[in-house]
């Protein structure tokens, strides 16, 4: 290209960009009510969907929301960067924070309390206290959350199921059964295990199944010595094994979305994960419960890991407080509720919102929540920081990478490594 032809060219592409800029800019009404920034972790499609649900609810109240998103399944990279925030004094109006970590960042001083609002809305009639306790500090409302997500699933490709010949898996050894048969028709049986905290999603899901509601309570909640090294968390590591063996072998690095899509496509039959993974269903055109099967993951328990994706909301933030307020009230709104837990996967947190037009897990969820609420088996997920603070988890997470990397590693091994790390992580704490 001649260089008069360059400039032609460059000046046609700067007016094509400014009338898209203005085209852009018509299509919604300019936010003028003032700016709130969110940091989160949700980067996948159906994650980023439920996210603009939100930006444009703000909008078209006039109020702009800066998604923060930051990559990384289950947000370990967002955590580093709110720190990293912080200390640079770029502090976001909201970010996603959950369980006893909500209570950790009331101790720096730099939370905001929003119990105006969450009294006007009557937050405390409308929220599950399991919830509500997490949101709170010294009793005021600091954080906001969005929906109730349960980890403890196994998502099924039904016709991968049929193409071998296998049964819908009721207990461990009937899964473990249709594993086989997966694996002998020529199809990767589980996908998952390309990282850490996949990983511990699978065993938060084993163990509950494994040892059931109490057990899960006194090893990960209380940190019970003789239950975080005893007969049911060998068992779990046990369970991790063999479910380790019916996974991809080259999974190392995938992401959890990426493995949802495995198994919608028929090239995996199964993955153990928490319900955003039916936002990605939802989002591939398939149903769930239709084409894929939704069943609390099996064994000789039941019960139900819950945790709240939640935003923390910060004073002397980069963004206004009116449009903080905002977040914070169209967050928890029926109409928010309804759409965004649609495509999230999840269901809302609020407990007088209808279900009507969800899908069949959704539905199933719901039920098991109040029956788990009821029966006591309701647990705070793990794996999902809704159990224990940074450190503890930190080496809970450190002993299921080491068993999952190294085969000869002995699940007893494994159980009496997870109690000693667990002590010496709360004695540092
Ligand atoms: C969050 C979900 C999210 C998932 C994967 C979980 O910890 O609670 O909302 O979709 O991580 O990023």
């Amino acid at each position: 290209m001649k260089h008069r032809q360059i400039l032609r060219a460059a000046a046609a592409f700067t007016l094509c960009l400014t009338a898209t800029t203005m085209m852009a800019s018509t299509a919604t009404a300019a936010p003028t009510k003032g700016k709130v920034s969110v940091l989160n972790w949700w980067t996948s499609g159906s994650e980023a969907k439920s996210m603009h649900i939100l930006q444009q609810m703000l909008a078209d109240q006039g109020y702009k929301m800066v998604n923060d998103a930051v990559s990384g399944g289950g947000g370990s990279n967002a955590r580093t960067v709110l720190k990293s925030r912080i200390q640079s004094h770029n502090v976001p109006g909201a970010a996603q924070i959950k369980g006893p970590e909500i209570q950790q960042w009331c101790s720096t001083g730099l939370t905001m309390s929003i119990d105006a609002l969450a009294e006007k809305s009557h937050w405390d009639q409308v929220l599950p206290t399991a919830v509500s306790k997490y949101m709170k500090c010294d009793g005021h409302y600091v954080a906001v959350p969005f929906n109730i997500h349960r980890t403890n699933w196994l998502w099924i490709n039904k016709a991968v199921l049929a193409k071998a010949g296998a049964a819908m898996p009721t207990d461990w050894d009937s899964l473990v059964a249709a594993l086989k048969k997966i694996k002998q028709a020529g199809i990767t049986p589980i996908a998952g295990g390309g990282n850490t905290w996949q990983v511990a999603t699978e065993l938060d899901a084993i163990a509950l199944a494994a040892g059931g509601p109490d057990f899960y309570r006194k090893a990960f909640v209380d940190l019970d010595t003789s239950a975080l090294s005893g007969d049911d968390m060998i068992k779990s590591f046990k369970h991790l094994r063999t479910i380790q063996q019916y996974s991809d072998p080259n999974a190392q690095g995938l992401s959890w979305n990426h493995d949802t899509g495995e198994v919608v496509q028929g090239k995996a039959g199964m993955q153990i994960m928490g319900d955003w993974a039916k936002g990605e269903i939802t989002n591939a055109n398939a149903t769930p419960g239709k084409e894929i099967a939704c069943i609390a993951f099996p064994g000789a328990h039941t019960g139900y890991s819950y945790q709240s994706d939640s935003f923390e909301m910060f004073a002397h933030s980069n963004s206004d407080q009116n449009a903080q307020y905002a977040f914070a009230r169209t967050a928890l709104s029926p109409k928010f509720q309804r759409k965004f837990n649609k495509a999230k996967g999840s269901i809302p947190v609020r407990q007088d919102v209808s279900l009507k037009g969800f899908d069949a897990c959704a539905h199933k969820a719901k039920k098991d929540f109040k029956a788990a609420e009821k029966n006591n088996a309701l647990v705070p997920t793990f794996s999902q920081d809704m159990a224990e603070k940074g450190a503890v988890k930190g080496a809970i997470f450190d002993v299921i990478a080491k068993f999952y990397n190294d085969k000869n590693m002995s699940a007893e091994d494994a159980a009496r490594e997870m109690a000693h790390r667990v002590q010496q992580a709360q004695a540092m704490s």
